[in-house]
């Protein structure tokens, strides 16, 4: 495998808040094109592994690269425009704005002007707005949720928040997403719906995932290669039945007094 297929990489990654250590340098990569599942008990330090990658914490020490480019400590603004983008265990919609408006202001101001010189182009902002309407119309069409579009986002189900969520990485069309628990809270059905618009945004669009979930079906239909984390620390990577049969990750999830 040549160094160019590995799109992001952490290497000592570590965090410490106070006292805790609540990553101690985590080493792992994600190829191009690949779905990586990142999993593990309750407090293993996966969300914040995930916040120093997306640029919400600064990493206490280690290295993070993007596309062979060291990343470490850039802000989520600089990363969104470098194609990395990453949902939340809660789902962070702006639940006063319809669907379709919440798709609309996750999309990247390719006009990278001031308001006071978009003013005096204002042609060119009504096309953009015009693009942008259009973009976020195929993606709630891609998502299913066209009959929620005008719906306040407040008002959408578990599910279809975390649908909305996935959308809004569609807008920016991100190459790179991290997926915190897109299962969490989403009736079975949806689920699947959840699985099937990741696979086919991997096969379809290349986009590179890493998914932190609990639900270990869907990160055994998504994913080649699973990394587990226990108390900040990476326990093993491999193949879901090679991760599922270790001792170490049984010990991991029901040895001790986290489950
Ligand atoms: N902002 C924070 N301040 C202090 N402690 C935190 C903070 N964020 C997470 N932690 C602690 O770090 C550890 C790892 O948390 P987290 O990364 O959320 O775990 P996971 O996502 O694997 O469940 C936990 O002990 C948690 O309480
Ligand atoms: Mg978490």
């Amino acid at each position: 495998m040549s160094a160019s297929e590995v799109v992001l990489s952490v290497a000592g990654l570590a965090k410490n808040f106070g006292g805790l250590h609540a990553v101690r340098g985590v080493d792992f990569h994600v190829d191009k094109g690949a779905i990586v599942g990142l999993i593990g008990p309750n407090g293993a330090g996966k969300t914040t592994t995930f916040n120093m990658i997306a640029g919400e914490l600064p990493p206490s020490s280690g290295k993070i690269t993007l596309n062979g480019e060291d990343i470490t400590g850039q802000r989520t603004d600089v990363l969104y425009h470098k194609g990395l983008m990453r949902t939340f265990q809660l789902s962070h919609e702006y639940a006063r704005m319809t669907s379709l408006e919440n798709l609309m202001v996750a999309a990247p101001d390719q006009t990278g002007e001031s308001i006071w010189s978009s003013w005096f182009t204002n042609g060119r902002v009504k096309k953009r707005e015009a693009e942008v309407i259009e973009l976020a119309r195929d993606t709630l069409e891609f998502l299913g949720l066209t009959h929620v579009g005008e719906e306040l986002a407040g008002n959408l189900s578990g599910g279809q928040k975390k649908l909305l969520e996935i959308g809004r990485t569609m807008m920016n069309d991100s190459k790179v997403v991290l997926l915190d628990e897109p299962g969490a809270g989403v009736n079975p059905t949806l689920m699947r719906k959840v699985a099937e618009m990741i696979e086919q945004l991997n096969e379809e669009r290349g986009y590179t995932f890493c998914i932190i979930e609990h639900d270990m079906d869907m990160i055994a239909r998504l994913c080649g290669k699973v990394v587990v984390l226990a108390e900040g620390q990476v326990l093993m990577e491999g193949t879901m039945d090679e991760v599922r049969n270790d001792e170490r990750v049984i010990d991991a999830y029901f040895g001790g007094e986290v489950v």
